[in-house]
């Protein structure tokens, strides 16, 4: 595993000239980047304020009241080794790289739906109504604006808090207007927009999403390969808002967004929240491959009963989910460098909507593993999880990264954040470069980019300076 990051590592090098030298040594200049300070406060857009927005939201003002801690999220709860192991350095990562304050978090956001949040996060029927009640002034002071969406993009849902406009342009236009309306009266100095709305149809990269100048003509002409979720990452991404994308949809992996990412300085990544079943497997699966254990197929399925499963429940949405699920075997077993191991394997992925779960989810996953001799083996995993409460702190750790990206000189014009390739199922790259999806390199590459931000060392696990 260690030869694999260096080895990919070297390619971010060549794709990438912002790394160059401080990459290709363990050791980064000292304090090489200057990241500005996290003074202020930071504004969080979020279009689709169903159960993960409600239920981030709401977490974030229950931790603030210390009703509860952050569990699950790396940003308040993880600490980074520094140095050699015998230095004992090992500092929370909130305390070694300047992160926004929970306290300096302020919200707005967009749905089809009227609901403020007390209302979605009582419907999506997450947290407990107990603890809701505790904070419902605050939650209930956050209601959407109206959201631009079309239901030819998401066939299973429809709303009466929609936008109009002659063309996708000015529907473009107004939600710049709310961002630019919320930059004053927020009174936030900093701004992040993550997509936390519905899975679109799926949609492949077309001539409208070549370039910027491609794109901004298939606004005017209300082009069908542009989705309401790239309306809204066009008006960050013009706003120089940097964009986070939670779902599998298209949004911001194409070049047009590549392009207004890296020309206004505002950050992206994406797609699709790694939670659950996906977590799971790219949990396991580097495992197996660590220990040469072959791989004959892995069947997964679920059944959900919340709205996502509802609008998951269309085959064209399901196919988008599909595709990013689909995609992570392939890419950590490496078929092409070990036909013998993973050379056939047969990989299913289905979701059902099934209502009476609500967002606590049940995924079972039967792996035909073989060993020694290619004697075969099983193991099942029935993870009876909860959707939301697996995101939500996906998303404040998003929230929180991206907005120390804007302010590191090194991360903010490069576009693409790879290094966030930890929270995704389906991680976005520079083009040409295959996604890393094993957590411990994404964990590992996640850490490294931090020291590197700082000046330390890079961590290599070689250790053989212990034994001199
Ligand atoms: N919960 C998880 O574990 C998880 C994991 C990975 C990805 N996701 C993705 O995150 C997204 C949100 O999941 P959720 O469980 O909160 O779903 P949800 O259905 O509860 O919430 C989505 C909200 O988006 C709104 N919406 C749809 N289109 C919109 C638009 N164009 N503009 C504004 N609002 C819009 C819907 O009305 C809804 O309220 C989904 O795309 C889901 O696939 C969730």
């Amino acid at each position: 595993m260690g030869n694999c990051l260096i080895a990919i590592d070297r390619r971010i090098v060549v794709k990438a000239n912002f790394m160059t030298n401080r990459q290709t040594s363990s050791k980064s200049a000292p304090g090489a980047d200057q990241i500005q300070s996290a003074k202020g406060t930071l504004g969080v857009m979020i279009p689709g304020m169903g159960a993960v927005a409600s239920t981030f939201v709401a977490g974030v003002e229950a931790i603030r009241r210390r009703l509860a801690q952050p569990i699950g999220s790396l940003t308040q709860m993880g600490t980074i080794r520094l140095g050699k192991r015998t230095e004992r350095r090992s500092p929370k990562i909130k305390d070694f790289v300047p992160l926004a304050d929970l306290n300096d978090l302020v919200f707005m956001g967009w749905d089809i739906f009227t609901d403020d949040l007390y209302t979605a996060a009582c419907k999506a029927g997450v947290l407990d109504r107990a603890l809701l009640d505790q904070i419902k002034p605050f939650l209930q002071s956050v209601k959407p604006r109206k959201a631009v969406f079309d239901r030819n993009y998401v066939r299973k849902l429809d709303g009466p808090n929609v936008k109009t406009g002659k063309n996708k342009m000015e529907l473009a236009e107004l939600v710049r207007a709310d961002i630019r309306e919320f930059k004053k009266s927020s009174g936030a100095s900093r701004f992040i927009m993550i997509w936390c709305g519905s899975t679109e149809i799926f949609l492949r990269p077309t001539a409208a999403h070549a370039s910027v100048k491609a794109f901004e003509k298939g606004l005017e002409q209300s082009d069908e390969n542009i989705a309401p979720s790239m309306i809204y990452a066009y008006a960050a991404l013009s706003e120089g808002v940097p964009f986070a994308n939670g779902a599998p949809n298209l949004t911001v992996d194409i070049p047009a967004m590549l392009e207004l990412s890296r020309r206004n300085e505002a950050a992206i990544c994406g797609k699709d929240f790694k939670t659950g079943q996906t977590l799971v497997k790219t949990i396991l699966a580097p495992g197996f491959k660590a220990r040469m254990l072959g791989l004959s197929g892995w069947y997964s399925t679920n059944i959900l009963g919340n709205r996502d499963g509802e609008v998951l429940d269309d085959p064209d949405s399901f196919k988008t989910k599909q595709n990013s699920k689909l995609g992570v075997l392939e890419h950590i077993l490496q078929p092409q460098m070990y036909p013998d191991l993973y050379g056939k394997i047969c990989h299913k992925v289905h979701i059902n909507y099934y209502p009476p779960r609500g967002d606590n989810k049940e995924g079972w996953d039967n792996i035909d593993i073989f060993g020694w001799l290619g004697y075969p083996m099983q193991i099942k995993v029935d993870f009876l999880c909860r959707d939301s409460i697996l995101a939500a702190p996906i998303v404040l750790d998003l929230v929180l990264f991206l907005d120390l990206a804007q302010r590191s000189a090194d991360l903010r014009g490069i576009g693409i954040q790879e290094w966030l390739s930890f929270y995704f199922k389906s991680p976005m790259t520079a083009s040409g470069l295959y996604p890393e999806h094993d957590l411990f390199i994404q964990s590992m590459k996640l850490k490294n980019t931090l020291r590197h931000l700082k000046g330390e060392t890079l961590i290599t696990h070689l250790g053989l300076e212990y034994y001199d």
